[in-house]
């Protein structure tokens, strides 16, 4: 495998010394985009979040910053996106209201039914079975609670599908591809949105809050 083939892989999983390089570039170099992506959010207060996929920790940080009550539980499956995500947030470590923990959003340890948002930062193209990882997703919230997906890459666009020629195990989900599996794993209310001027794409969908039936 060439260099930058190499380098460009460590998206899906950093580890060793590009993997290393890979985090470093990508807490700045998503937060455009994701601040993008928070603009979307719910008017909620949420207790307890959880941020899937977390690199490097910078989203995790943001979630802190944005809900101030909330406790934040960030999930990666790379030790060493748990090592520097621990590192970026160790201040809020240390004050109890984060925690980063090594897991595999396709077998979620998290307690089921406990959290208000989840989020998924520019990771869903790597989750191995969509519909099964979004199931493990449903699973964890509570009911009413929101999950939202946001990527730089809508599907389509040139760039991001290059990537995915050259990167093992990407797939750049389209819109429809994410809702369709978002629907089969339980969600309902989904909301999409795309960027004017960009391939960016928010996708943000609800476990429904569940009615009692009056006999
Ligand atoms: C491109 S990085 C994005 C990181 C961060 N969310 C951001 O926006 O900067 C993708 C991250 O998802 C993680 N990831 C991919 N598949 C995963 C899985 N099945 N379970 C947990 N983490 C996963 C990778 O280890 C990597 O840290």
């Amino acid at each position: 495998m060439g260099l930058y083939r190499s380098f460009v892989s460590q998206t899906r999983k950093p580890e060793g010394t590009l993997g290393k390089m890979m985090l470093n570039g990508m807490n700045s170099g998503h937060a455009k985009m994701a601040d993008w992506g928070f603009s979307h959010l719910p008017d909620i207060a949420p207790a307890e979040v959880t941020d899937l996929g977390c690199g490097g920790g910078r989203n995790a940080g943001e979630l802190l910053r944005k809900y101030p009550k909330a406790n934040v539980t960030a999930v990666d499956y790379s030790a060493l996106s748990v090592e520097k995500a621990r590192d970026c947030n160790k201040n809020e470590i240390a004050s109890g209201r984060c925690t980063v923990i090594q897991g595999d959003v396709s077998d979620l340890k998290l307690p089921t039914g406990k959290y208000d948002l989840a989020t998924a930062f520019e990771t869903v193209y790597f989750w191995p079975g969509l519909e099964k990882c979004f199931g493990q997703v449903f699973k964890i919230l509570k009911p009413g609670g929101w999950f939202m997906i946001c990527n730089e890459s809508d599907g389509t666009d040139n760039v991001s599908l290059k990537y995915e020629k050259i990167i093992d195990g990407m797939k750049c989900h389209t819109t429809e591809e994410l809702e369709n599996a978002l629907i089969a794993a339980g969600f309902t209310d989904i909301r999409t949105d795309h960027h004017a001027s960009r391939p960016w794409i928010t996708v943000l969908a609800r476990k429904v809050q569940k009615t009692r039936t009056v006999r």
